[in-house]
């Protein structure tokens, strides 16, 4: 994975539920009572919360952070850098059904999964919850209790149910400040910023401070209607 190396080998208690199918990256540590589903393959040097739920398949990059109890249900991404908050739900199923309408229960076969893709150093805050299908753009940041039901864009900060756009954070996660027309600043990193219609973009004349990080997600097609 990208970043620096970490030697150290994973950290899985013992009360954890780990498949032997999922792969745990170097440094990575899994608490008290998470299950980590089979083909789950999480990064380097990420935290693996108390009582977490890491789907089937799902794929995590190096450095993320998933607190107690967040539920992140396949076939969800989650890029490198990641916060996901305390009972956050990433969900998997648009329109849920438990039975057909003939009254059965309904097996792998009766639905189509639908993915929440989280990019590159995004926060989705405490209980908020991500409505499949959707992506939260690099280093967005969703507030505490929201629901997301539209793309987010990157280095935005949504909020509410459904979730709205408030503002701009920066690689920080501190609000930006207006420092001009369509231009922002972070206080904390200097960084500015442009804004094009409704996206943000850090101005090429500045430094990025978070090294350019290789992620093969690019090119992944939107889902959604942006907020
Ligand atoms: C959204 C958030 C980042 C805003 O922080 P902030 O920039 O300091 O903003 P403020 O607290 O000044 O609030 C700005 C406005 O947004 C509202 N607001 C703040 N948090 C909100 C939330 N979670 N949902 C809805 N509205 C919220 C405030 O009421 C305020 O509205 P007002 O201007 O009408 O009074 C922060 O409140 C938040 O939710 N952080 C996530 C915390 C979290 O879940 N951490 C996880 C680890 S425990």
């Amino acid at each position: 994975m990208d970043g620096m190396t970490i030697t150290a080998p994973a950290r899985i208690e013992e009360s954890a539920d780990v498949d032997p199918r999922a792969a745990i990256g170097a440094g990575t540590s899994v608490w008290h009572l998470a299950q980590v589903r089979e083909n789950a393959t999480i990064g380097e040097g990420c935290i693996i919360g108390r009582g977490t739920y890491i789907g089937p398949g799902v794929v995590m990059g190096d450095r993320c952070k998933v607190q107690n109890h967040a539920l992140v249900y396949e076939p969800a991404v989650v890029e490198s850098g990641a916060f996901i908050g305390p009972a956050v739900v990433l969900t998997n199923d648009h329109l849920p059904r438990a039975v057909t309408p003939a009254g059965e229960l309904k097996t792998a076969e009766d639905w189509q999964p639908v993915g929440v893709h989280i990019r590159e150093g995004a926060s989705i805050g405490a209980r908020a919850v991500c409505v499949a299908p959707v992506t939260i753009g690099r280093w967005a940041m969703v507030a505490a209790g929201a629901v997301v039901t539209r793309d987010v864009p990157d280095f935005a900060l949504v909020a509410g149910v459904p979730a709205r756009l408030l503002g701009w954070v920066g690689e920080a996660g501190t609000p930006l400040e207006p420092v001009g027309r369509d231009t922002y600043r972070c206080p904390v990193t200097g960084r500015t910023y442009l804004q094009r219609g409704e996206r943000l973009e850090p101005h090429p004349s500045t430094d990025d401070p978070s090294p350019a990080q290789k992620w093969p997600f690019d090119d992944l097609p939107r889902k959604n209607n942006p907020i």
